[in-house]
């Protein structure tokens, strides 16, 4: 039979507790959702600061429908580029201290866009072992030398640059998306430099949650564009809307304007998105949402450390907690549902074998209640030894 591996790989992972479905979400709003007709406080979504329904960034969207209809109508270099993208890009650039901006339709396709652009046969590329799998699949698929170095791991990463090329980028995470942990951007941009090597940062789970405009950890840090030469940004997580940008220097965005195949021959991110973005990021920069979301993991993290609540340590709005097995994580999850509260169990393959964990993630829209619930269910469900007595 023709694709026989289908079946198979089904099968496969239904055995290994590890085959993936989909939740059907009925509806949401801030904080709570309902499936099935029950109701849930979601600690699982992106929307770490409650910008998806802002009432200014639902009108911006709106009101850049009004003006360009609901889609771009072509790819950017054709006729689907606009003016409320442009303000966008210019907005991203100027606010992050970098000559250009280039947006995506998705996280996925900036991270592949910039790895089939950039790397070629005579070119290293290194990341962080943790680096998210839209970067990993374009650094594996690009003819590029690729090695890993140790999550977060300097020496590693001195040791992995011996063999630097000419063209060598180095790329982690702002925030580690599984992990909630941060890169060391700061030490990783003077080791790139001393070596001649490019640092790039996704900053996916980063941007919103830090930086005094909102422009997440090279905002935070105050990295120059000299001293992190590409900043990869989303907007469907903290900001509330969808897509994403890469920043950096004029020559550099202008080459993947001309080189970077899922920019040039895709269709462009929808106007009204970007108005609707741009507003977002206007909104946030006041730091309201920003202060109510770090209330809230501070709260998190200290009545977890009150009850022996182990949490994998985070300052940002992923609080991960570690179980060990795919069924225990099942299970843990299941309960916590069975009482009110969603919180997805991560397992391998997105994670490494033998680190299926609760990811926790917080909101500026939850309240200190919904805090405090879930950390008296975490309390009851999880297993005794992951609870100090
Ligand atoms: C670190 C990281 N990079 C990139 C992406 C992809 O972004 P998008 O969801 O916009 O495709 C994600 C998505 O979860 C992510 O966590």
């Amino acid at each position: 039979m023709a694709f026989a591996f289908i079946q198979s790989s089904l099968a496969k992972r239904q055995q290994q507790h590890i085959l993936r479905k989909r939740t059907l979400v009925d509806s949401s709003a801030g904080a709570m959702m309902t499936v099935d007709g029950s109701h849930y406080i979601n600690f699982s979504g992106n929307d770490y600061l409650g910008q998806r329904q802002n009432m200014a960034v639902m009108q911006a969207w709106v009101d850049g429908i009004s003006e360009y209809g609901v889609g771009s109508g072509a790819s950017p270099l054709v006729t689907g580029h606009t003016r409320a993208h442009d303000e966008l890009e210019c907005y991203l650039a100027q606010n992050l201290g970098r000559e250009k901006a280039l947006l995506f339709n998705s996280g996925f396709a900036a991270n592949q866009a910039l790895c089939q652009a950039l790397l070629h046969k005579d070119s290293l590329v290194v990341s962080d072992k943790l680096m998210h799998a839209s970067f990993i699949e374009g650094a594996m698929h690009s003819n590029s030398a690729y090695t890993r170095f140790n999550h977060n791991d300097l020496n590693h990463l001195s040791h992995r640059l011996k063999d630097k090329k000419a063209d060598t980028l180095v790329a982690t995470e702002g925030v580690f998306s599984m992990d909630g942990d941060q890169g060391k951007l700061s030490e990783m941009s003077q080791l790139c430099t001393h070596n001649n090597a490019w640092l790039m940062v996704d900053d996916a789970h980063g941007i919103g949650v830090f930086g005094s405009r909102g422009l997440g950890s090279v905002e935070a840090l105050g990295l120059s564009q000299h001293q992190v030469p590409i900043v990869m940004g989303t907007f469907g997580k903290a900001i509330g809307t969808a897509g994403a940008f890469i920043a950096g220097s004029a020559n550099l965005i202008d080459y993947l304007i001309n080189f970077a195949k899922h920019y040039v021959y895709s269709t462009a991110m929808p106007p009204a998105l970007a108005s609707a973005t741009l507003a977002s990021f206007k909104q946030i920069q006041d730091g309201e949402q920003q202060t109510k979301l770090h209330n809230h993991i501070s709260l998190f993290t200290t009545l977890c450390k009150q009850a022996g609540i182990k949490v994998m340590p985070s300052t940002s709005a992923i609080q991960p907690v570690l179980m060990g097995n795919p069924e225990a994580c099942l299970e843990a999850s299941l309960r916590m549902r069975e009482l009110g509260l969603w919180v997805a169990p991560i397992r391998y393959p997105t994670v490494p074998k033998g680190q299926d964990r609760l990811r926790i993630t917080l909101s500026a829209s939850h309240h200190q209640s919904d805090i405090e619930a879930l950390v008296d269910v975490l309390q009851l469900v999880l297993p005794v030894h992951d609870v100090k007595s």
